[in-house]
């Protein structure tokens, strides 16, 4: 035996540059080791198959106990190539006992607030890395268009500027100072690149969707994580122009690998591989379906089983070389090196659990959060019930006015697990929570509202309505892979003793607060709707508390916008709450009541009818009218618009030179004014339409915002310079680029046309 056989193998030698160690462990490898480092399995299954016998490279969806003899697996390989762990970290520690679980991603873009979604990030990356998990499916990048698509919620809204600045942040603030931090964890870019174009809204159906809208609106948020250096990123569902994602050879290879230069790791989604093969039926076997998604570059097969096999039938076969899969393993490698896992595997760490997850720092950061997540979409001047007061050490509002009877109603009012929206708990992707999140760590509404009012207020409750029951699918409970479908919804009828107890509180009251929405069962992957209303008992019930003639707030705490009926109309105040976390009853109160101000602005527009999608702000100009024979085209609401306590005026827009080449600045700035009597932090909107275009383009798009706090009565100057380059169109060609000609600056609180102030500015040639 010689020297050379004792030592330690060159893989473990850590002083050693990561590229050879690589290059080391690579010539050491099975074919089925190599296989099985591709794969990611689901730690909820049979974890000693898939470490032992599978060689598997990462595991996502395991609960502590499953984390931990995973990692005990591994120390019985013959390698010892440590795991990756991953999971759905999207807006918290989704299913971790204890954890800080924030606002949804459309909450969290309510606020347009960068640096806020940052510290949410980087809290969330605190709280992840010390339970060993190293890997978060987040930030999701979609752009939301159809209201209808179950996963509205967890995109960061409508508009693609706004999207590249949220996503840009969370990356930050996951990706900390680096791997070799230890509270740092991958980001993954999610979906790549055109889920959200479904048909119908229906659920990872074909996008029918060009490359050149895919480079004009869909790829720009993408592109620039890309490089700015996020770690990974994840494939959709779709097809597009009948090419499974997971193979389009022209986004992988060409765009994000070629023009941009990506050289992350690419995982697919959920059995994408399998989809080939059982649902879109593009691909004959296992084996073709396993040698067409390596030869497409995808590194990490996510839920595949038979990806194990069938790469292995695809070598013998001669449809795959052996040394086809060296990148996809080498770029799998290349995160565990620089991680530094073959040194510490970074188990979970008992000492940092207790220090970050839930911890007092992250819940006050998690309240923030929550308050600026809100949007006041209407109100007659009845709120905020306590103008003038103030709150004490407890946070609960000074005892200084009359005492006030409210009642706290509706099927929400006190549902603290839907209030977390998806990807939380109970919410199903995981099993180990079967109740949800600790009770007590969830503030409903009606805890808000029990411990923020005035002492002597008196609060009631009543639930007034039911929204849902379940049935099974009648195509069967599982799908042909196994997974189970989710069941039907089937809406509740009226409940005349419910809605009898709902209207005595109301009549009882001096303002009721009714809190409607969505539940986990119309929302989320697989679970779109066809409708937007207020599914059950809820119209019902607004119609009844609106016949009592009492004022009354309504909550809308849902995970997308919806279609409001007739009674909202009547309501006093209109508050909606997008899965506001664990925090948001507390924010709810405090705004209702006036401890904090409503500052939150739509991150997407509100349909006024299912039949109206799409109602995005940006369309497209070119159509014969502007509105159905039945119905007028306008949102309810729309991208931008969220009302403050104060009101806000915007004049003396001013461009310093309106002559510019392409490549200069557009310096500009314009004065806002608080001309109310209470404080606000106003979100100054810069929209740009290019009046004349070669190719017809969006009327006008956001190109720089800029958040200002105004005290009662103060005027600011608001001053930004928008680069040229970003008043692009993307040409028949493809190509972007920006056309000389004029341009109209739009300046003002929302992009609704009649909000805004303009300015022209000219671009020679
Ligand atoms: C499928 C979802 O589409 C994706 O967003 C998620 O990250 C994976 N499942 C893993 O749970």
């Amino acid at each position: 035996m010689t020297t050379a056989d004792i030592a330690a193998p060159l893989y473990l030698d850590a002083a050693r540059p990561v590229a050879e160690r690589i290059a080391d462990l690579l010539s050491r490898m099975t074919v089925e080791e190599k296989i099985g480092q591709m794969m990611q399995l689901d730690a909820r299954d049979d974890i000693e198959d898939q470490v032992l016998r599978r060689h598997v490279g990462s595991i996502l969806h395991a609960s502590p106990e499953r984390l931990l003899r995973a990692h005990d697996l591994v120390a019985q390989t013959r390698l010892g190539i440590p795991l990756l762990v991953g999971e759905d970290c999207i807006h918290g520690h989704s299913f971790f006992e204890g954890a800080t679980i924030f606002p949804t991603q459309l909450g969290m873009a309510a606020s347009w607030d960068t640096e806020l979604v940052e510290q949410i990030a980087r809290a969330t990356a605190e709280e992840v890395s010390a339970t060993g998990v190293h890997w978060t499916f987040s930030p999701v990048l979609c752009i939301a268009r159809d209201l209808r698509w179950g996963r509205v919620g967890e995109t960061f809204g409508e508009d693609p500027f706004l999207i590249g600045e949220l996503a840009s942040a969370m990356v930050r603030g996951y990706q900390g100072n680096g791997l070799a931090d230890e509270t740092a964890i991958l980001a993954t870019a999610k979906h790549f690149a055109g889920y959200s174009e479904t048909q119908g809204g229906r659920d990872a159906s074909e996008a029918d969707i060009s490359r050149r809208k895919l480079r004009s609106w869909f790829l720009p948020p993408f592109e620039r994580v890309a490089k700015e250096g996020c770690r990974t990123f994840m494939l959709g569902y779709q097809s597009t122009d009948g090419v499974p994602i997971t193979i389009n050879d022209w986004l992988l290879s060409d765009v994000l690998r070629g023009e941009w230069g990506y050289t992350g790791t690419l995982i697919t989604d959920w059995d994408n591989v399998g989809r080939m093969v059982w649902e879109q039926r593009v691909q004959p076997d296992y084996a073709h379906a396993a040698a067409a998604a390596v030869r497409a570059g995808n590194d990490m097969i996510m839920t595949t089983p038979g990806f194990f096999d069938g790469a292995r039938e695809a070598i013998e076969r001669g449809l795959l070389t052996e040394s086809d899969l060296d990148p996809a393993v080498a770029r799998i490698l290349l995160l565990k090196f620089e991680f530094g896992l073959f040194e510490n595997p970074r188990r979970p760490d008992r000492a940092r659990i207790e220090a970050s997850v839930g911890s007092t720092p992250h819940a006050a950061l998690n309240l923030e959060a929550a308050r600026r997540s809100l949007v006041l979409l209407r109100n007659d001047g009845t709120l905020p019930l306590l103008p003038d007061s103030s709150a004490d050490d407890t946070g609960r509002a000074r005892d200084h006015a009359a005492p006030r009877r409210i009642a706290v109603l509706g099927p929400l009012a006190d549902d603290a697990q839907t209030q977390l929206g998806d990807w939380a708990g109970s919410s199903g992707q995981a099993d180990w929570l079967p109740d949800g999140h600790l009770r007590e760590m969830i503030t409903t509404v009606l805890d808000g509202m029990t411990r923020v009012a005035p002492e002597s207020w008196v609060i009631e409750s009543a639930e007034g309505a039911r929204i849902l029951s379940l049935e099974e699918d009648p195509a069967g409970a599982f799908f042909p892979d196994g997974q189970p479908r989710p069941q039907v919804v089937v809406p509740a009828e009226p409940d005349p003793a419910l809605i009898a107890d709902a209207v005595a509180a109301a009549r009882r009251a001096d303002l009721a607060v009714v809190v409607v929405g969505d539940r986990i069962e119309l929302v989320g992957e697989g679970r779109s709707t066809a409708t937007l209303e207020l599914i059950g008992a809820q119209v019902a019930l607004l119609d009844a508390v609106a016949a009592t003639g009492t004022p009354f707030v309504v909550v809308l705490l849902a995970s997308k916008p919806l279609v409001l009926p007739p009674a909202v109309e009547r309501a006093a105040a209109l508050i909606w709450a997008a899965s506001p976390g664990m925090e948001g009853g507390r924010a709810i109160a405090e705004v209702i009541l006036g401890l904090t101000e409503p500052t939150g602005r739509l991150p997407i527009s509100f349909a006024r009818h299912a039949g109206q999608q799409p109602t995005y702000y940006n369309q497209i100009r070119g159509q014969h009218g502007d509105r159905y024979a039945d119905l007028t085209q306008s949102p309810a609401f729309v991208f931008g618009e969220g009302l403050s306590y104060t009101s806000v005026d915007y004049d003396d827009l001013r461009i310093t030179e309106s002559e510019v080449g392409p490549t200069d600045v557009v310096r500009a700035q314009v004065r806002v004014t608080n001309s109310g009597d209470r404080p606000t932090r106003e979100t100054v909107q810069v929209y740009v339409r290019d009046r004349v275009t070669s190719v017809s383009w969006a009327d006008r798009e956001l190109k720089a915002y800029r958040r200002v706090d105004l005290a009662p009565g103060e005027s600011r100057e608001v001053s930004w310079e928008l680069p040229v380059s970003a008043c692009s169109l993307v040409d028949a060609r493809g190509e972007r680029r920006v056309e000389a000609g004029e341009f109209d600056l739009l300046v003002g609180p929302s992009s609704r046309e009649d909000h805004l102030l303009s300015a022209t500015f000219t671009v020679t040639e």
